[in-house]
């Protein structure tokens, strides 16, 4: 049976690695991240869905959902930035930026689709491979 799987940052070094291999496999995968060439591309060497987006912008995840359809049978969110600037030089605003997308992205992500919360993964909680686990196929909440 064929899977859909919804990889935030998709486009990303573990984000993409995960959608080839998925693909490979035979999933069907939707690729999110806000740099459209780059998704673009990726998306049309493994004739993948896409959408644009930022994950800081509240209403991504609606649009996720309808462009990506109704169905999904697991969620990756692989999303992620490494500030390397000194503390020194780091703003208020960079410190909530930051926790934004690496932490409350992944969060609501994760509370917005409770049915599939087992499915969710973040590719900062460890070695997504071998975390992979989704079960069988529901419905996505929005
Ligand atoms: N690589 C490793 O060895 C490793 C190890 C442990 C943990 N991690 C963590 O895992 C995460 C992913 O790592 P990676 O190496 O795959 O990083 P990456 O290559 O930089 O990929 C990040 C992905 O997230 C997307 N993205 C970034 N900010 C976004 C935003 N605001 N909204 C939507 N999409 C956004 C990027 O695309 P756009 O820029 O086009 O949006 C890209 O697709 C990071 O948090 C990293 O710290 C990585």
């Amino acid at each position: 049976m064929t899977r859909q799987i919804i990889i935030y940052g998709g486009s990303g070094g573990i984000g993409g690695a995960l959608a080839r291999r998925l693909s490979a496999r035979g999933d069907r995968v939707h690729l999110v991240a806000r740099d459209r060439e780059r998704l673009t591309s990726l998306a049309e060497e493994m004739d993948a869905g896409f959408t644009v987006g930022d994950v800081t912008d509240p209403d991504l995840f609606t649009r996720v959902a309808d462009e990506a359809g109704d169905f999904c049978d697991g969620l990756v969110y692989a999303v992620g930035t490494i500030n390397l600037r000194s503390l020194q030089r780091l703003t208020e605003d960079d410190f909530l930026t930051e926790f934004r997308v690496n932490a409350l992205g992944a969060a609501l992500r994760s509370t917005a689709n409770r049915r599939l919360r087992r499915a969710c993964l973040s590719a900062n909680s460890g070695d997504t491979e071998t975390r992979w686990a989704v079960g069988s196929s529901k419905r996505c909440s929005r």
